[in-house]
C-alpha cells in the first residue's frame, strides 16, 4: 500500500532540520571578515577589499576591468550608462527576468523593449529579437536566467549587424559557461549580483561590473562615485570635488567584499556540487510522466542558481490546466517537506510600472520621448506559459547533497504515484 501523503496526515518525507541554508559560512570566511575589523586603519580596508575583489573577479572572468558595487542593479545601471545609452534609447531585454534588469534601463531614462523567451532555456529568444529593433534601439541585454547561459552566438550576430551594444545580466550565473567561455565575458559590459541568495554570495547585498573596454570602464568608474574622479586611497589629498557628470554612490562595502573574496575561492567547487545535485534530480524526475525537467542545450554549462520543473497534465491525459496541476502538486510536496515555490508571478512587461508607464515624474522615459512602445501580456506567450506551468525546487545548494536530493525524488514519487488523491485535496488543506 502507498505511504499516506503528508498533506493527508502521513509522515513527511524530508526530515525536519535536514536542509542546510545558503550561503555556507566557513571558518575562513569568518577569518576574512575578522581581518577587516582587526585592521589598524579600518578606512584603508575599503580600498584594500574593493581592489582585491576587483582584481580577483577580473582574473576569474578573464576580463580587463571590474568595479565592485553595492548591488547587481547598480552594476547593470553602470553597464547601461557605461556603454553610452541616452534618454529615450531603447534596450531589448527578455520578458521573463527579475524586474531589476528593466529597472537598470529605466534608471537611465531609457526604454525597455521586451522580447519573449525561448521555451527550452527560458532565456531571451534570439529569433524574436530582430522584430523588436527600431531606429531607437541601442543595446540588447540578455539575462542568463536560473544560471542557464543565453544563446549568445545569434545575439552577438544580431548586435553586430545592427550596431548594437550587448550587456549581459549575470546576476544568476557566476561561473556558467557558453561554448567553453564564461557568461559575462561575451558582451560590451556585464553586471553580476552578489546578493545573499546568489551563487557568489555576500550574505547581504552587492554587485560586480565588468568590461574589457577602457572607455566603458572609465565612464562607469566615474559614475559609480558621484561622477567625481577619485584616486583610491588618496581621497583626502587628491580629490578634486568636481563632478564630471551625474553619478551615484554605488560603492560596495568592505565586509561583504571580504566575504565574497573568501567565497570566490569555493565558487567552482560549490557550483560543481549544485550541478551534481540538479543532474541527480533531472536523472530521476525525468522518469515521471507529467513532470518536465530542465534541458541543457549543447555547448551550455549551467550552474543552476535555481532548479525548475514543469507540469504537463496533458501527458497524463488529465483535463486540467498546468497551473492547477502545479499548485496541487506543490502543496503536496511542501507538506512532504520539499521546499518549492514560485519566483516571478508575471512577465516583467505585465507589471504595474509598465502597464501604467509610471517611471520618472510625469511618465518619463516614455512620455518625454514620444515613445510608441506598448506592453501587452499577449505578446509574451512563452513567458506566461513558463510562469503558469513551472515551479522552483529550492535548496539545491551545497552542502546539501544527493542525500537531500534523494528525499526530494522520493517525495516526488510519493506525490505523483497518488496524483488522483493529490488533485482531490481541497485548496485549504
Ligand atoms: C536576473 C537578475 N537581474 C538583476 C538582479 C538585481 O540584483 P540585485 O538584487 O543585487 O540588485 C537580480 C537579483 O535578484 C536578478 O535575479
Amino acid at each position: 500500500m502507498a505511504a499516506k501523503l503528508a498533506i493527508s496526515g502521513g509522515k513527511k518525507t524530508v526530515p525536519d532540520g535536514f536542509i542546510q541554508p545558503w550561503p555556507q559560512v566557513t571558518q575562513s570566511d569568518r577569518d576574512a571578515i575578522a581581518e577587516v575589523i582587526a585592521s589598524e586603519k579600518i578606512t584603508e580596508q575599503q580600498r584594500v577589499q574593493s581592489e582585491g575583489l576587483a582584481n580577483e573577479w577580473a582574473d576569474y572572468m578573464g576580463v580587463e576591468y571590474c568595479i565592485p558595487v553595492n548591488s547587481g542593479t547598480a552594476a547593470l545601471h553602470l553597464c547601461v550608462a557605461g556603454v553610452g545609452i541616452e534618454p529615450g534609447d531603447e534596450v531589448i531585454i527578455p520578458a521573463f527576468t527579475f524586474w531589476a534588469t528593466a529597472a537598470a534601463v529605466l534608471h537611465h531614462n531609457a526604454i525597455p523593449v521586451f522580447v519573449d523567451i525561448d521555451p527550452v532555456t527560458y532565456c531571451i529568444d534570439p529569433s524574436a529579437i530582430a522584430a523588436k529593433i527600431t531606429e531607437r534601439t541601442r543595446a540588447i541585454l540578455p539575462v542568463h536566467i536560473h544560471g542557464m547561459p543565453a544563446d549568445m552566438d545569434p545575439i552577438l550576430e544580431i548586435a553586430k549587424k545592427h550596431n548594437l551594444k550587448v550587456i549581459e545580466d549575470v546576476a544568476q550565473a557566476h561561473g556558467a559557461r557558453y561554448k567553453g567561455k564564461l557568461c559575462g565575458a561575451f558582451g560590451d559590459a556585464a553586471g553580476y549580483s552578489t546578493q545573499a541568495s546568489k551563487t557568489l554570495s555576500s550574505g547581504c547585498q552587492g554587485g560586480l561590473f565588468t568590461t574589457n573596454d577602457e572607455q566603458i570602464h572609465k565612464r562607469a568608474a566615474l559614475l559609480q562615485y558621484f561622477g567625481e574622479i577619485v584616486v583610491p586611497g588618496q581621497e583626502r589629498e587628491e580629490q578634486e570635488y568636481n563632478a564630471y557628470g551625474l553619478g551615484w554612490m554605488y560603492r560596495g562595502d568592505m565586509f561583504s567584499q571580504a566575504l565574497i573574496r573568501s567565497q570566490l575561492k569555493r565558487l567552482d567547487a560549490n557550483n560543481g556540487l549544485r550541478v551534481e545535485n540538479c543532474q541527480y534530480l533531472t536523472k530521476h524526475l525525468s522518469k515521471l510522466d507529467g513532470i518536465e525537467t530542465p534541458v541543457t542545450p549543447e555547448g551550455c554549462e549551467p550552474v543552476y542558481y535555481n532548479y525548475v520543473v514543469g507540469f504537463d497534465p496533458a501527458a497524463l491525459g488529465l483535463d486540467i490546466s498546468p497551473r492547477t496541476m502545479r499548485e496541487k502538486v506543490q502543496a503536496a510536496l511542501r507538506a512532504e517537506g520539499v521546499p518549492t515555490g514560485q519566483w516571478q508571478r508575471l512577465p516583467v512587461p505585465s507589471q504595474e510600472i509598465f502597464q501604467n508607464q509610471i517611471g520618472y515624474g510625469t511618465g518619463c522615459p516614455w512620455r518625454c520621448n514620444n515613445s510608441t512602445v506598448e506592453y501587452k501580456t499577449e505578446d509574451y506567450p512563452q513567458a506566461v506559459e513558463f510562469i503558469d506551468s513551472h515551479c522552483y525546487i529550492f535548496d539545491v545548494n551545497p552542502p546539501n547533497d544527493s542525500e537531500l536530493m534523494s528525499y526530494y525524488v522520493e517525495a516526488f514519487h510519493k506525490v505523483m504515484d497518488q496524483l488522483g488523491a493529490v488533485l482531490e485535496v481541497p485548496e485549504t488543506a
